[in-house]
């Protein structure tokens, strides 16, 4: 019975530490594949290493190995705490972990393959779906059955969209990957869609895989690690709840945005163009939220180089919620669409947001995980430097040569005959990949300082030293 008596710390540990694992192996992926958009030799004529096919490992390996790992990790963690009981099965967890890692190793090995079902963002074929469907199943009885079995009367906010993640993400999963084999021993599979109906499931797929995956699990992270390293309370506690019902009612319409000017049929591309707009409000109503946490206490930006991760991402977060509506109007997007703003604004997201407030939440799990201290705050310090420049590196590259881009196709001469050939725009974008690839470049090795941050830290612990007993329900300690 000890183990009612202590938190299931030790898959979190794992999922952890895989997190800065995948990172540091999509994040790699990525300088590769932008060394490759600047110097298109490093093809290098092998069909396993073409930008095709290494494309979606690079995406593939951040969201769902990278985020995918820091969201286990720190939902298990979060949901223990906040209900103060264990995960209700030791044993499913373990399999969510084993499982999830198997998903990401047929990711690695079946992308440079050329395996893939071509649909962004689930490119991983029927066998491997079918894989994903049962993880997550497992995934969502441990989280949830630890919910139904908490000793707390109310569930804490971070669950909230934890929860909402889990059950998306599901039916996302479930109506996108819709597919029939071509036999049961191909790989190949076709989409159970076909036509422009496809494109829109798949984009409804892919705009709620950054509303859900991206956003609000993130979110989750956000309102857990945030009050605690600030060792304030949430703002208001009412807006948290307010811009949860917002935020996960909105997002759902706003897919066609990314069919704009397509056979879509126009009606629906407005539709999603508006409802962009008005996801403008909960966005910021989370952002708000998450940096006045710290009003009162904003002295600690200049102390605490983990706080200045954590507020940096939420800051982040608005840049790019503010970014994001903007684009969506269809005579904006019509610049936009096709060139590298797009790729900024991801970024912005990505790295901005979702990699910075993992990093800074690692940094606040990690020696409590261990019961150490972090080995140096000096290089806690480096690693926000030098993330942060490499991320700016990277987006504003990408906002200038995306506009570039934009007006460049766009401009004709007074007789109606274009002004740039494609490969002139081709050519003049090169300066902007290789800052892009610095920022990248640097941005990585952030994440290797924080790899060798962690590993001293954690190497050699004991495990009598973690404090993971399970206080009282009253003693409001999570
Ligand atoms: C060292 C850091 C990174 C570098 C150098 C990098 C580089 C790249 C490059 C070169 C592309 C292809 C762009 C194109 O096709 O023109 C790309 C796409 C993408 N990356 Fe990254 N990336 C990094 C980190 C991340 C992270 C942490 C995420 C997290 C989610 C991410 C998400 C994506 C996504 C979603 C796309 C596809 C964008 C689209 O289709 O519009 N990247 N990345
Ligand atoms: C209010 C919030 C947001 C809105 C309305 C929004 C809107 C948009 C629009 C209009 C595009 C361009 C579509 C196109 O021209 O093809 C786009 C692309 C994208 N956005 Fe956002 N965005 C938002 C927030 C975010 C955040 C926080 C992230 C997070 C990481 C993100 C990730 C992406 C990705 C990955 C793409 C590229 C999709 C693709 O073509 O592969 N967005 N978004």
């Amino acid at each position: 019975m000890a183990e009612q008596t202590t938190y299931n710390y030790k898959v979190v540990r794992q999922f952890a530490i895989m997190t800065i694992v995948w990172g540091i192996v999509g994040m790699s992926v990525g300088v590769f594949i932008a060394a490759q958009l600047a110097w298109p030799w490093l093809n290098f004529d092998i069909p396993y290493l073409s930008f095709g096919r290494l494309r979606p490992l690079h995406t593939n390996a951040v969201i769902f190995a990278f985020g995918g790992s820091a969201l286990f990790a720190t939902s298990y963690y979060v949901v223990q705490r906040t209900c103060h009981v264990r995960l209700i099965s030791d044993k499913l967890a373990a399999l969510t972990f084993w499982g999830w890692q198997l998903v990401i190793i047929g990711a690695v090995i079946t992308l440079p393959l050329g395996i893939t079902s071509s649909k962004e963002y689930a490119e991983l074929e029927w066998p491997i779906d079918i894989l994903i469907t049962l993880i997550w199943v497992t995934y969502a009885i441990v989280f949830f059955g630890t919910i139904v079995k908490r000793k707390t009367p109310h569930i804490y906010v971070a669950n909230w969209f934890y929860g909402a993640f889990i059950i998306t993400v599901a039916i996302l999963h479930l109506g996108n990957s819709a597919a029939v084999p071509v036999d049961f021993l191909s790989w190949k599979s076709y989409s159970a869609y076909a036509g422009v109906q496809d494109a829109m499931v798949q984009w409804w797929y892919g705009h709620n895989a950054v509303g859900f995956f991206l956003t609000a699990a993130f979110l989750g992270m956000m309102y857990y690690f945030v009050p605690k390293q600030a060792g304030r309370p949430v703002y208001s506690y009412r807006l948290s709840i307010v811009h949860f019902w917002a935020l996960i009612f909105t997002y759902i319409w706003a897919g066609p945005h990314h069919l704009h000017y397509t056979a879509l049929p126009d009606w629906t591309q407005s539709l999603g163009m508006v409802m962009s707009l008005i996801l403008l409000a909960p966005s910021w109503g989370g952002m708000i939220n998450g940096i006045m946490t710290l009003s009162g206490a904003w002295e600690k930006l200049r102390s605490d180089p983990i706080i200045r991760f954590l507020i940096v991402s939420i800051s982040f977060y608005g840049m790019s919620t503010f970014e994001g509506p903007m684009m969506a109007i269809k005579t904006v997007n019509a610049l936009s669409h096709y060139t590298d703003w797009t790729i900024g604004h991801v970024h912005s997201g990505a790295l901005g947001w979702m990699a910075l407030v993992t990093i800074g939440s690692l940094y606040y799990l990690i020696p409590r995980l261990v019961g150490r201290k972090l080995y140096s705050m000096k290089l806690v310090e480096i690693h926000f430097w030098v993330a942060t420049i490499g991320i700016v590196l990277y987006i504003s590259a990408m906002w200038v040569s995306g506009i570039m881009q934009g007006l460049m196709w766009r401009a004709v001469n007074d007789d109606g005959t274009l002004t740039y050939s494609f490969a002139e725009s081709v050519a003049a974008m090169h300066p902007y990949y290789v800052t892009r690839f610095l920022g990248g470049v640097s941005f990585l090795m952030g994440m290797l300082l924080m790899a060798y941050n962690i590993f001293m830290t954690v190497v050699g612990y004991d495990p009598k030293d973690v404090k993971d007993a399970i206080p009282a329900p009253l003693a409001h300690a999570h």
